[in-house]
């Protein structure tokens, strides 16, 4: 799966695009910047806007190609990003680090999506924000009429707003659906498609 990844990555463009994820974006833009982390960040399309909007970020994606195109992308826009190339099972960030933490499109197994979102719950400060996107279990049938929206086909990989509670339990909030979206975002999230979004604050 990671040479996938590595593959998608080392062509020229960007898989993503350049520019920020549009939920990300505008949650992000509500809050005084401060430390942020971004796992399974790709190529650096959010990292490098939260950097450019004063966050001190921290990234991380188990394709080395990602870190390559997410540090030329920092370079070209002039911003200093923390990227490490790792599983996000393995890495260690620490306890309660982050007043932010972004998960945009990170889609894993089921055997270990509650894991990962356990950890992750122990790397956000009490008071800090997740902010989450990533398409549903519904998607499948957007991807069937057009397979430019991408997005995985396996369902197991896929959210609904149950899981995400779930996960989140205690969380305050702030908005929790599913919704119908439509992505221009590189070469491979183009079309409607159909997301969970989710932005909450840790008790
Ligand atoms: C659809 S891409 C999203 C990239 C980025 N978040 C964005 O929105 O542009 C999913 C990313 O998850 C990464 N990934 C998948 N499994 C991973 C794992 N176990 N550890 C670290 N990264 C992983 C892939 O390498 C890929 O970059």
């Amino acid at each position: 799966m990671q040479a996938f990844w590595d593959e998608r990555y080392g062509q020229e463009a960007y898989a993503y695009g350049e520019l920020p994820n549009v939920y990300f974006k505008t949650q992000l833009s509500k809050l005084p910047p401060g430390k942020l982390l971004l796992p399974a960040e790709g190529e650096g399309r959010n990292a490098v806007f939260a950097a450019q909007n004063g966050w001190e970020v921290s990234a991380f994606d188990w394709s080395p190609e990602a870190r390559k195109k997410a540090l030329r992308l920092a370079d070209k826009q002039q911003v200093k990003l923390d990227y490490q190339v790792g599983d996000l099972l393995t890495l260690d960030y620490g306890l309660e680090k982050f007043d932010a933490i972004a998960l945009i499109f990170a889609h894993f197994p089921a055997s270990a999506k509650s894991a990962f979102h356990k950890k992750i719950n122990g790397y956000l400060k009490s008071g800090g924000v997740l902010i989450f996107e990533a398409f549903s279990k519904k998607h499948l049938d957007y991807n069937t009429r057009n397979a430019k929206v991408g997005g995985p086909k396996n369902e197991e990989l896929l959210f609904s707003t149950r899981e995400i509670e779930s996960d989140f339990k205690d969380y305050a909030i702030v908005e929790l659906r599913e919704t119908e979206v439509y992505l221009n975002e590189g070469l491979y999230h183009n079309g409607i498609g159909r997301v969970v979004r989710f932005t909450g604050i840790k008790p």
